[in-house]
């Protein structure tokens, strides 16, 4: 099915369609959606692009399938949801395509595969498969191989599971291509591609005692080209760079990057809005994108005291903590993106609003992600906050932002300024040539 601009689900944001991850492939040809029902989708590029259009609606559903389906786990009397929590392609190698797939227990490898030929005239078997009748076989044929319709088929070819005591947060496949990390609350697992039965501790934060609990891990991610450096973030606004060579363990961190807090602006809140929702490297793999509930931040892996730049994401909310504290909003988790060419980095916020900032000329933008635009075929227009009074009839101001509205899960694809955003409460995806300039 086309989807022209947006892939409307058209339904309630508590049903299964609501979109947990999207996840672009390194070419940009493919992009995969996981939902709460377990769901991956993957759309593919039409060969044509054009450029010119504001909204590339030149992504055509390329393959459905089941991925998690729910359980139960007895021992603990736990429902464990098929919620698709992260979703990560492996390089291309050759026309096969594989992608890791993880709810909150257990990450799974699929390959996607094309079909459009099929043998004919088998010898011990008639064409619907049934053995034939050995006596009436007089003659013997040659199988052919016919063209038929595309299938694209899905198979699960690995299931890694029973390693994590806590809820699975992220999963990166390491630049090796043969290993990669999977990350819960507490702990970090290494896992080989084509094993399954055993994984490598190389993270623990469990204290002995869990009442000296203080920190969890909230995301964690391979660096692009080293395969033996990790990065990992955690709830108190740190993140930490280990160096696998150095030991097996790496509960010592080779580097810590953390930015004090200013003493007289601590509150309450501090801690809340310091934990960091998403971490990212850089395509060139000199810096970190690291986000917190309030700002976007660069990280230069040389320099650990302060970050190299910090956006304001929507620092107008600084006054509502309460209120976002109350609805549990201090608690979403908006994840962050670089562009291709490390330029650009983006961001998700409230309203369906998501922002992006040109690192070089510091300009940035809010842009809307609305059904309604992309219906139109409109071109996004920047959207502006207020705090005070309205100064132009677009802005809108801080009092009147929806907060069930927001855009939590960002990718950005290689080739392209090309940009998708699925909105938790709205539950659509829309991909959109954004042009700023
Ligand atoms: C992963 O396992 C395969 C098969 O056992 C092995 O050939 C390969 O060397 C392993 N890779 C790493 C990085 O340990
Ligand atoms: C990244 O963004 C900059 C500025 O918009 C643009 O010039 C550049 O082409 C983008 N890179 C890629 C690969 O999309």
């Amino acid at each position: 099915r086309d989807f022209a601009v947006g892939f409307n689900f058209h339904s309630h944001p508590n049903s299964a369609d609501v979109i947990s991850t999207v996840e672009f492939s390194q070419s940009g040809e493919f992009l995969a959606t996981g939902d709460k029902g377990g769901r991956v989708v993957i759309f593919q590029r039409e060969p044509q692009v054009r450029l010119l259009t504001t909204f590339l609606g030149e992504y055509n559903v390329y393959s459905t399938f089941q991925s998690h389906d729910p359980e139960f786990d007895y021992l603990k009397s736990l429902e464990i949801e098929e919620k698709i929590n992260k979703i990560r392609w492996l390089p291309q190698l050759h026309s096969a395509l594989f992608l890791l797939t993880t709810n909150d227990k257990t990450i799974k490898l699929w390959k996607v595969s094309e079909r459009d030929k099929q043998p004919e005239g088998y010898n011990l078997k008639d064409e619907e498969g049934r053995v034939k009748d050995i006596s009436k076989i007089t003659s013997l044929q040659v199988p052919v191989l016919r063209p038929m319709d595309l299938l694209v088929e899905a198979s699960p070819r690995r299931v890694f599971s029973n390693a994590h005591a806590y809820h699975i947060n992220s999963i990166s496949i390491n630049s090796d291509c043969e290993t990669y990390l999977s990350a819960d609350d507490l702990r970090i697992n290494l896992w080989n591609l084509s094993i399954t039965d055993r994984s490598f501790n190389i993270v623990d934060l469990k204290p002995d005692n869990m009442e000296d609990l203080t920190e969890v891990i909230t995301v964690a991610e391979f660096h692009p080209h080293h395969c033996h450096l990790l990065a990992f973030s955690s709830s108190t606004g740190t993140t930490r760079l280990c160096d696998m060579r150095s030991r097996a363990l790496c509960d010592q961190h080779a580097k810590l990057f953390e930015e004090a807090v200013d003493p007289a602006s601590r509150s309450f809140f501090s801690e809340l809005i310091s934990s960091v929702s998403d971490v990212k490297f850089s395509h060139s793999g000199r810096y970190l994108l690291t986000r917190d509930y309030l700002s976007a931040k660069v990280w230069d892996l040389n320099m650990e005291k302060k970050p190299v730049e910090t956006y304001q994401v929507h620092d107008y909310l600084r006054s509502k903590l309460c209120t976002l504290y109350e609805s549990d909003c201090i608690f979403d988790k908006f994840e962050c993106a670089w562009n291709g060419t490390d330029s650009v980095i983006m961001t998700g916020a409230y309203n369906n609003f998501f922002r992006m900032f040109d690192r070089a000329s510091r300009r940035d933008v809010t842009l809307e992600a609305s059904r309604e635009v992309c219906k139109r075929r409109a071109v996004l227009r920047p959207r502006r906050v207020c705090i005070g009074r309205k100064r132009r009839e677009s802005d809108i101001c801080v009092d009147s932002l929806d907060f069930r509205k927001k855009v939590l899960h960002t990718a950005c694809c290689l080739s392209n300024i090309l940009i998708t955003i699925a909105c938790l409460c709205l539950p659509f995806l829309i991909l959109a040539l954004i042009n700023w300039y």
